[in-house]
């Protein structure tokens, strides 16, 4: 890795390239290994802000002591809800939370989450231990309000019996007033109905939701969906099937075949499919055992940090592949894929706060794999409706952490945050060649690609996202506008020159997006993506 003196040197000289107006600027360019073309001309669709989605579940340290605190906490809450957290998802523009599972939904009895607290009764969690059932579904839209998201409600197909889901939309969406559950939702302080749209059918059926055949779990899907309230116009709800785990298109072709047995108007009742990917297996092909192959999430080495972006860049592979095989049975694409959880996942033993169940800390290997997750996203915006990182707090690849009075944001936070704008941008047709990535694979030479990233264009405002993987090497990158002219630009980044940096509750600034003004006096310039970054470029067109 290039020593922080001389990297930041060999930055400096070519950002300078990149803000001087002298010919040398051109020069520069043309010397360039790599170049960006954005193509504004070639406008590929609306990026979807719930594609910059999230995800909370009855799991370890998630809603108890991340989310809520209690209101006699003397943690700064709202009603309970963590104060900082939800100014945090307000500045990220938080669009859409998936709750209250995973695996935990289809083991959850709604009703065990309503009504009086001190009524509720405690169970035995999914995930080990007891759920006092002090956060329910009023808590869960409470803190959604606050954060200025939209619910995602994710239905017990496994234990539960048609019936409660129903019931569940009907406490949720019934008018004020005109339903038994409507008044028991006022009685809890909600009066007006939530409105909750997306709605999960079952959670990875294949496996802990129900461990189903995608035919078997077909049936079940038609019958909870063959009737649910509907409350009026523009209040039409978005069902979600659950769908297959990374590749599995035979559960994608499975499911399909068996629904449109009933015929073809059955596609009517599926409005996303999930798709679950996570990149767990850094053993370089020594085993597929979900134990043995998970690496460390602090303590790593070039080839692992590489092993682990090659799993998260098969996220681009696995929407191709099932958004073909969606093709066969819904020719027109009016079904979209819902990315509902994706992230990374280490071995136990890194929790922050000791004892909370699949906690891990996100390094900057972690905001380098969700930048670039968020970028094929942008590029299949026709394709992914929504993505729920998993998730949000105290757990896989989180945007925070909290312990009682502690609060940091991660990585993958502050990339959460770069991202932001993006949504509901035009994405651009962005074409990136560079020079691989290679690296040492166990004695051989691998190469990872050597620049991605994506475009997005709202009104003038021109926002670039580029991830460069390589360890140590910046990339000097000539970036077309196609004639374009920039009335102003600003940079800003996500490096460091130790791969491992990351925030602690005792250092929670030690890594932090650094930002400058950019003077570009031309539609190409050169800018140097420095060694392991995220950058974003924003740049407002004349
Ligand atoms: O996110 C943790 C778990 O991973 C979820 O509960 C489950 O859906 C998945 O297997």
């Amino acid at each position: 890795m290039l020593a922080r003196r001389e990297f930041l040197r060999t930055s400096l000289l070519a950002t300078g390239a990149a803000v001087c107006s002298k010919p040398q600027m051109l020069v520069a360019a043309s010397a360039s290994d790599s170049r960006i073309e954005i193509l504004l001309d070639e406008p590929l669709g609306v990026i979807s802000p719930n594609i910059y989605g999230h995800f909370t579940e009855h799991l370890g340290g998630v809603i108890y002591d991340g989310i809520w605190v209690g209101e006699n906490s003397s943690v700064p809450n709202v009603n309970g809800i963590r104060k900082r957290l939800v100014d945090e998802l307000r500045k990220i523009k938080a669009p859409v939370v998936r709750y209250p599972g995973g695996c935990f939904a289809d083991s959850y009895d709604w009703r065990d989450g309503v009504g009086p607290a001190d009524k509720r009764p405690r169970r035995t969690n999914f995930w080990g231990g007891t759920e006092p059932n002090h956060f329910g579904t009023n808590e869960f839209m409470q803190f959604c309000s606050l954060a200025g998201a939209q619910p995602y409600l994710a239905a017990n197909l496994r234990s539960l019996p048609a019936e409660e889901f129903y019931r569940w939309v009907e406490y949720c969406n019934s008018p004020a007033g005109s339903t038994t559950l409507a008044d028991l939702r006022a009685a809890s302080g909600s009066a007006e109905p939530f409105h909750v749209r997306f709605w999960g059918v079952g959670n990875e059926s294949w496996g802990c939701g129900g461990n189903f055949t995608p035919q078997e779990y077909a049936v079940e899907y038609r019958r909870f969906v063959t009737w649910l309230p509907h409350y009026g116009k523009g209040q039409d709800l978005f069902l979600v099937a659950s769908g297959p785990y990374s590749e599995d298109s035979s559960w994608t072709r499975g499911f399909f075949e068996e629904l449109l047995r009933k015929g073809p108007d059955q596609l009517n009742s599926v409005d996303g499919l999930s798709v679950h990917h996570y990149a767990w297996n850094l053993s370089r092909g020594r085993t597929t055992d979900w134990d043995k192959g998970k690496g460390n999430s602090l303590e790593f080495e070039p080839v692992d940090w590489y092993e682990l972006l090659r799993e998260g860049q098969r996220m681009e592979e696995i929407i191709g592949n099932h958004w073909r095989a969606l093709g066969e049975y819904d020719p027109q694409h009016r079904i979209k894929l819902v990315v509902d959880e994706w992230g990374p996942w280490y071995r136990p033993g890194s929790e922050a706060t000791p004892g909370n169940q699949l906690e891990q800390i996100p390094t900057l290997r972690d905001a380098v794999f969700s930048a670039m997750t968020m970028d094929i996203f942008n590029r299949h915006q026709e394709k992914v409706a929504m993505a729920n990182c998993a998730q949000l707090i105290n757990c896989l690849n989180s945007l925070y952490l909290a312990h009682e009075d502690k609060f940091c944001v991660t990585p993958v936070g502050l990339v959460f945050g770069m991202y932001a704008a993006h949504q509901g941008g035009q994405s651009l047709r962005t074409v990136i060649s560079a020079p691989p990535a290679r690296y040492d694979r166990d004695g051989k030479t691998a190469a990872f690609w050597g620049l991605q990233g994506s475009a997005s264009l709202r009104g003038k405002d021109l926002v670039l996202t580029v991830v460069n993987p390589h360890v140590s090497e910046p990339r000097e990158t000539a970036i077309d506008l196609k004639g374009a002219r920039v009335a102003s630009a600003s940079a800003t980044t996500l490096s460091s020159t130790d791969i491992h940096a990351h925030n602690t509750f005792a250092e929670p600034a030690a890594l932090v997006p650094q930002s400058e003004p950019l003077t570009l006096n031309g539609p190409a310039f050169t800018y140097v993506f420095p060694p392991a970054s995220v950058t974003r470029l924003s740049l407002s067109l004349a």
